[in-house]
């Protein structure tokens, strides 16, 4: 695996001096509100970054899991994939976090946050491990943002190409080669 890594952008020691910073700046936000906070990670991307969040903040917390996936249908081309959303788990007036690996176009995001208000939540707030400000569009937000980076692709921690690469334990660029 190591060697499809063409360079690290985001060594393991630097983002989780990252994650533990976003832990603060988290708990400082839903210190008061009891266990009445829910995370909602989308999965399969988020993983990586939820389990190591989640064990640095000391609140009491539910998980409910989010699925975006795509549906084959009589999509064309240049019109938005076809979704299906998913929620496991209960939202309802509860005080919600999501977490999600990146924010890139923002059209899973704005979907998935448009689908928990419907279950009118408490409050509703966002985490992203990661941002690409040049491509993000401004009605979708973020309130935790661990890094900007550059509009690049990127495995690891998480982040797959194929399905692939998600062990890898730092946040890289693959040889472009294996790029299509
Ligand atoms: P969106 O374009 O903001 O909707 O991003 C949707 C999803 O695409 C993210 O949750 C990621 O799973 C995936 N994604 C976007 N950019 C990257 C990337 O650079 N590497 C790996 N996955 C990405
Ligand atoms: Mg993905």
């Amino acid at each position: 695996m190591d060697r499809d890594i063409d360079r690290i952008l985001l060594h393991h020691d630097q983002i989780s001096e990252r994650v533990r910073q976003l832990a603060v700046d988290i708990a400082a936000v839903y210190d008061h509100i009891g266990p009445t906070l829910t995370l909602v990670p989308i999965l399969s991307g988020s993983i990586i970054f939820l389990a190591d969040l989640i064990r640095e903040l000391p609140l009491k917390m539910k998980i409910a899991l989010v699925q975006v996936s795509a549906y084959p249908g009589k999509s064309v081309e240049a019109q938005e994939p076809q979704t299906t959303i998913e929620l496991f788990g209960d939202v309802d007036g509860r005080h919600v976090l999501i977490v999600d690996d990146i924010l890139d176009s923002g059209r899973t995001l704005r979907k998935v946050q448009a689908m928990v208000r419907r279950h009118q939540p408490a409050s509703l707030r966002t985490a992203v491990l990661l941002r690409k400000p040049s491509k993000a569009p401004p009605d979708v937000q973020a309130d935790f943002v661990g890094f900007d980076i550059e509009d690049l692709f990127v495995v690891g921690y998480g982040l797959d190409f194929g399905d692939l690469y998600r062990n890898f334990p730092h946040i890289g660029v693959l040889r472009p080669e294996l790029m299509p």
